[in-house]
């Protein structure tokens, strides 16, 4: 692998980013879309007219019918004090079909405790897919797939900021040019792989951002800039005020150009006039922000730098776009390095497919394999025998019961390890007041015995040197004194010698005698605090004996706690039980909603068939007829979709609707099929990514004005 020695890229990174490569190692011009012909804008208004007919927001009804079943799901699980409010493209006018159902969840009251995880189990049970929590975000959030509709969405916890700036979007989508304008620059962002903010690019709030500053900056303006003269509108939210106002009054723009145009310069000032070191898009100052006065400088590495590994650092301010409400929040940055020199590339690469006169079919050419769904919910049914079909449908009907079993078991389970859980705790509050005392007590024993132990020693010690008891002691001292000192027979006195070995025994007397008081002292302590230590060890006994009754009592209650250890890292053990055991009743819930998706779509074709054998036998006389699709019948196809999804019963009709206008993508092994091709999909994504601070250099600046 050969790697640059102009710009360090590898030669994957080369093949990754050819045109921003290209950019970066030849002196080139940046392709100059004034010179675009009338002719090429009109066929481009004409491709961007086919998309738009195309894209719509084909998902709506799912939107709405899904914000409904989740509403009543929240509330039914945390009571009125829920509220569930939809913000982002389901509410701006401005979905391409492709995007998420964004949802805000609040509460009237309290925040009850734990509520991710909450929420979390009640979209197990309802067999949601591929849920995360981000508990630790701005914003906490939790990421879902519903299966039936194919959706994915976020509800995410108290965001009313995005509740107003979604109001303001819609407010900015009034006008008709802007908000296509926004469809094709989302549109063109999602088919190449540059607008997940979880990715590391810009989300689809930052282009839109982009989009109205865009209009806001064409001459004459596409677009007002609302938030100036209007009254102000203050929102206290986690601990900061921000000015929520702006003016939704209808604006008559003198602006007469042509979608394509608006796009074409939509692109040459991103790509080459915006100066996004010194520049910072702001929609609520109708134009650039210095970076200087924000104090949003761009610092870190350039993304070049940390894809070639010269600098692994934290960039800070790469493509500055300013929230319309919260000033301090850029929404760039998310942005990391490779999501950086993918913008730029596609920037890049847009505007020379535009100076090539590129169709716009050709711009957006996916960069993955696109989400399309396929328009038979039978296909693969087709080719299989009415037994076969049979047999599957047995044996998924034995899982299911099965499943369902191994579900009630586990609740089962949970329910009484929760019990227990509950039992042990409540053991452990009534102990600890005991176990303040005995810890109390062991304390107060401690230096007890140490003393104890001191005095027993200065005891034994002093009785080990002398063994005489200190009465014979001290009758001896009387018996020499006397003999010292009573009057002396001059015919029979006593020798010196004799005399001062007398002497020499009283001093030795009296020093055992003193010593032999220690003794018994000492002695006389050591009974006194013998006692109390005895009076100790008693307490302590009794506190052991309360905890022995409480866990004798809990036992009673419940003999599972029989040889089970009354102190927190039992509780803890039993806490981590019952989240395993959430776990796997999670993992049953999902194979529960599977198998009954399957199962729904098999007897729906069992019904489809049976209908179909009938119509032939009637239309014997045809036989050719029989081999067409049936006219399709006239009902609401989406509503049938999502019934056929969740496995309800359909009537004739709906099923004849479903055949001849293709199903949905979420049913049994084609939800499988479609969640292969979103991985596939999102690996393709977060390999295709690059930098926008390259190549700034040859580009026709644009400067604030
Ligand atoms: N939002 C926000 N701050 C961000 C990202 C998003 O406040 N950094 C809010 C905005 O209110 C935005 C909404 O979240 O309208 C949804 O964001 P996103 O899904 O990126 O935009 P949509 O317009 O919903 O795009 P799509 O149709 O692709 O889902
Ligand atoms: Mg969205």
């Amino acid at each position: 692998m050969s790697v640059c020695s102009t710009t360090g890229l590898s030669q994957t990174q080369q093949e990754r980013w050819p045109y921003l490569y290209k950019h970066l190692i030849e002196d080139i011009d940046v392709p100059d879309l004034s010179s675009i012909t009338e002719a090429y804008i009109s066929s481009l208004d004409g491709d961007l007219k086919k998309v738009i007919k195309k894209i719509g927001d084909a998902k709506a009804k799912s939107r709405e019918s899904l914000t409904n079943h989740l509403t009543s799901l929240m509330f039914r699980r945390f009571g009125k004090n829920a509220m569930i409010e939809a913000f982002g493209s389901s509410v701006t006018n401005l979905s391409i079909g492709t995007g998420d159902l964004d949802l805000c969840l609040s509460f009237k009251n309290k925040t009850p405790r734990k509520v991710l995880r909450k929420i979390s189990g009640l979209l197990h049970e309802e067999g949601m897919e591929n849920i995360q929590l981000i508990p630790k975000a701005r914003i906490p959030i939790v990421k879902f797939k519903d299966p039936r509709s194919g959706l994915d969405v976020d509800i995410s916890l108290d965001n009313r900021l995005a509740i107003y700036n979604s109001h303001l979007l819609k407010s900015y989508a009034q006008e008709d040019r802007l908000r296509r304008l926004v469809h094709m620059v989302k549109y063109w962002a999602s088919r190449r792989g540059i607008n997940n903010a979880f990715d590391g690019s810009l989300s689809s709030y930052a282009w839109t951002l982009l989009t109205i500053q865009h209009a806001q900056l064409v001459q004459p303006a596409l677009a007002p800039n609302r938030q100036e003269n209007c009254p102000s509108k203050p929102l206290s939210f986690q601990g900061k005020t921000f000015d929520v106002g702006f003016n939704d009054d209808d604006f008559n723009t003198e602006n007469t150009q042509s979608l394509a145009s608006l796009l074409i310069s939509f692109f040459d000032r991103y790509a080459t006039r915006w100066d996004w070191e010194s520049m910072v898009v702001s929609i609520r100052n109708g134009k650039a922000h210095s970076t200087k006065s924000k104090k949003w400088n761009h610092t870190g590495p350039l993304p070049l730098e940390v894809v070639t590994g010269v600098d692994d650092g934290r960039m800070e301010h790469v493509m500055p776009i300013e929230d319309p409400f919260d000033h301090e929040h850029d929404l760039s940055r998310v942005v990391r390095a490779e999501g950086a020199m993918s913008i730029q590339d596609e920037f890049m690469r847009v505007i020379t497919m535009l100076s090539e006169g590129k169709s716009w079919h050709d711009i957006c050419e996916p960069v993955f394999e696109i989400d399309e769904e396929p328009d038979d919910l039978f296909h693969d049914l087709r080719s299989t025998s009415k037994d076969e079909i049979a047999t599957r449908l047995e044996n998924l009907r034995a899982n299911l019961v099965e499943v369902e079993g191994q579900i009630r078991d586990l609740v089962g389970e949970r329910q009484n390890s929760k019990e227990l859980l509950d039992l042990l705790r409540g053991g452990l509050r009534e102990t600890r007041n005991v176990k303040s005392d005995r810890q109390q007590i062991l304390s107060e024993l401690r230096p007890l015995s140490m003393k104890v132990q001191e005095l027993r020693e200065v005891r034994d010690g002093i009785n080990q040197r002398i063994a005489i008891p200190t009465k014979r002691i001290h009758e001896e001292m009387v018996r020499i004194f006397e003999k010292l000192t009573s009057e002396v027979d001059v015919f029979n006195a006593p020798n010196l010698g004799v005399e001062k070995g007398d002497f020499a025994y009283f001093f030795e007397l009296q020093a055992m005698y003193e010593a032999s008081l220690k003794s018994n002292e000492a002695h006389q302590e050591f009974i006194r605090l013998r006692r109390e230590q005895n009076e100790e060890y008693r307490a302590l006994k009794k506190t052991k004996k309360q905890e022995e009754d409480v866990l004798t009592k809990l036992v009673e209650s419940n003999p599972a706690l029989e040889g089970v250890h009354l102190n927190p890292k039992s509780v803890k053990e039993f806490q981590k039980n019952a989240k395993l055991l959430q776990r796997s009743i999670n993992e049953q819930y999902s194979s529960k909603h599977e198998l009954r998706r399957e199962i729904g779509r098999l007897e729906a074709w069992q019904r489809i068939s049976s209908k179909r054998n009938q119509n032939r036998g009637q239309r014997s006389s045809n036989r050719d007829s029989t081999r067409r699709r049936p006219r399709a019948p006239d009902v609401n196809i989406n509503e049938v979709r999502q019934k056929a999804s969740s496995g309800d019963a359909l009537s004739l009709t709906e099923l004849d609707a479903l055949l001849s206008k293709g199903g949905i993508a979420s049913i049994g092994n084609v939800s499988n099929e479609k969640s292969q091709q979103k991985q596939r999909q999102s690996k393709k994504r977060s390999s295709h990514k690059i930098d926008i601070r390259q190549g700034r250099r040859r580009g026709r600046k644009e400067t604030r004005k």
